[in-house]
Order: structure tokens, then sequence, then C-alpha cells
């Protein structure tokens, strides 16, 4: 059976090289939620999507993906997570001598080199399409806009079907129109097929539209860990000074 659950770390500290970025991280991640990871700049928000999705040992605790334990050290069971999670990156990440299609292509031909060509193109087209990307597939990353690159860092991170995506800041740089039409994206893919989102984001537009639970770090731990509407009716100064956006009381709590 299916769990519920389907991200869990216990006692998670993170960091680099034995320097603590946070710590008791006792993070739970619901399967079909979007959860916003929120916080002031450098609290260690993509530190703690590196060690979720793999890329980063925690200095110590442990993260299950779906009832597992990830093990760091095996090289099988990190494969075994990354085929079944998406990343978009909060640079996008595209590589810049590949073109769309080839850079969409790329965690197929990593993770399954067996797939004939004609199901791969198939694969990719669908993505593409889903995202509104299809006619500029033959396009380099250097030709296109931001937002355009972000869909198709989106398109990239959905292909192999994951059952989690990652997306770090994915709004960060975007106009507001561009911003909203990948919230609806996010929302849609969440309702259609039942993805779970793990999303940093500062946009409070955003997180009122697409958050169901919200994490937040704060003084080198977790905050808050819950639904949206229990955060957005929470008395604690520092949570009601961000919706506020009273940006000096705001300041004056997380110094
Ligand atoms: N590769 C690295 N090596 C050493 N320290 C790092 C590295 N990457 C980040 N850090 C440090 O870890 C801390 C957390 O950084 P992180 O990038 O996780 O912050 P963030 O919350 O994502 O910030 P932002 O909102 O600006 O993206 C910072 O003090 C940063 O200097
Ligand atoms: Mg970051």
């Amino acid at each position: 059976m299916r769990e519920e659950t389907i991200i869990q770390t216990h006692g998670l500290s993170i960091g680099y090289h034995g320097t603590v970025v946070a710590s008791d991280i006792d993070l739970t991640v619901k399967r079909g939620r979007i959860v916003v990871v929120l916080g002031k700049s450098g609290c260690g928000k993509s530190t703690l999507l590196k060690t979720v999705i793999g890329l980063l040992p925690p200095i110590s605790g442990t993260v299950e993906f779906d009832g597992n334990p990830v093990d760091f050290n095996s090289e099988q069971s990190l494969q075994r997570l990354f085929r079944r999670i998406g990343v978009l990156y909060q640079n996008s990440a595209l590589l810049n001598s590949l073109n769309l299609y080839e850079n969409v292509a790329l965690p197929i031909t990593m993770h399954h080199p067996a797939i004939s060509h004609e199901i791969r193109r198939e694969m990719v087209t669908n993505r593409l399409r889903q995202v509104g990307m299809a006619p500029e597939m033959e396009r380099y990353p250097a030709e296109l806009s931001g937002g355009m690159r972000k869909r198709a860092a989106l398109a990239r991170a959905m292909i192999l079907d994951p059952e989690v995506i990652f997306c770090d800041e994915p709004s960060a740089g975007l106009d507001p129109i561009t911003a909203s039409g990948l919230d609806e994206l996010m929302l849609n893919l969440k309702e259609l097929l039942g993805i779970t989102f793990l999303v940093v984001t500062h946009e409070l537009r955003s997180i009122e539209r697409i958050a169901d639970d919200v994490l937040v770090i704060q003084e080198k731990s977790i905050r808050f860990n819950g639904p949206f509407q229990q955060l957005r009716d929470s008395s604690d100064p520092f949570i009601r000074a961000f919706f506020l956006r009273d940006k000096a009381d705001a300041k004056e709590l997380s110094s």
C-alpha cells in the first residue's frame, strides 16, 4: 500500500563540511500536497532541498522516502530516489550546449537508456506540450526568456513521472502573470496527476494560491510545520509580521 507520508525526516541536521546550517528538522510531507518552505535568505532552504533530494549528506539524522531510509553512502539507494523525484533548480540549470528537446530528454537517457528513440520523442514532446513549450523544442536555453526556461526546466523535472517535484524559487525573476501561470501549472499537476510538491518561495501571492502546508525555518530550526490555514491564523509575531509584510518588525524579530 502507498504510504500517505512520502517524505519524513528525523532529527535532521543539515550543513556543509560539519558546519550546521539548521538542525532538529522533523519534516513531514504528505502525498499529493504542496508544501511551501519559508524563511529569510541564507536560513538553509536550498540546503534542506539539496539534502532531501539526496545531493548533500546530512550531518546527522535521517531522510525517509516512501517509508524507506535514504542511504547516502549507497549509489543504488540514491539512484532509486533520483528516479522517483524531479527537481526545478533555483537557476533552472538547463545545459546551454543542448537544445530544449535534448535537455528534457536527459533524465531518460541517464536513467532509462534502453527506451527507444520513438518513445523518448513522444515522452519529451508530451511534457513540452504540457508546459506550452513544444514549439520551442529546437531552441537553446540562451535564446529563451527566464519564464520559458523555467517552464522547460519543469518539463525536464516531470519527464520520469516523478512522485515529488522540488522547486527552488520557481517564480523568482518572473513577472506576476508568468509566475501565476507557473502556479496554475503546479496546481494542475497536483490535481490531475497527484504529484507532491516541495516549493521554496517568498511570493506571498503564490503561497496563498498554492500552499496546502508550510514549513518555516528560523534561527537554525523549524519554527512551524503544518497546514497553511493554521499558519495564517497564528499569533506568532514573526509569522504575523511576515503576512503583514511589516518589514521593520520582521527584520527585528529575525535578527
Ligand atoms: N556549497 C556551500 N558550501 C558551504 N556553505 C554553503 C554552501 N551553500 C550554501 N552555504 C551556506 O549555507 C547557508 C544556507 O544557504 P542556503 O543556500 O541553503 O540558503 P537559502 O535559505 O536557500 O537562501 P536564499 O533564500 O538566499 O536562496 C548560508 O549560510 C550559506 O552561506
Ligand atoms: Mg536558496
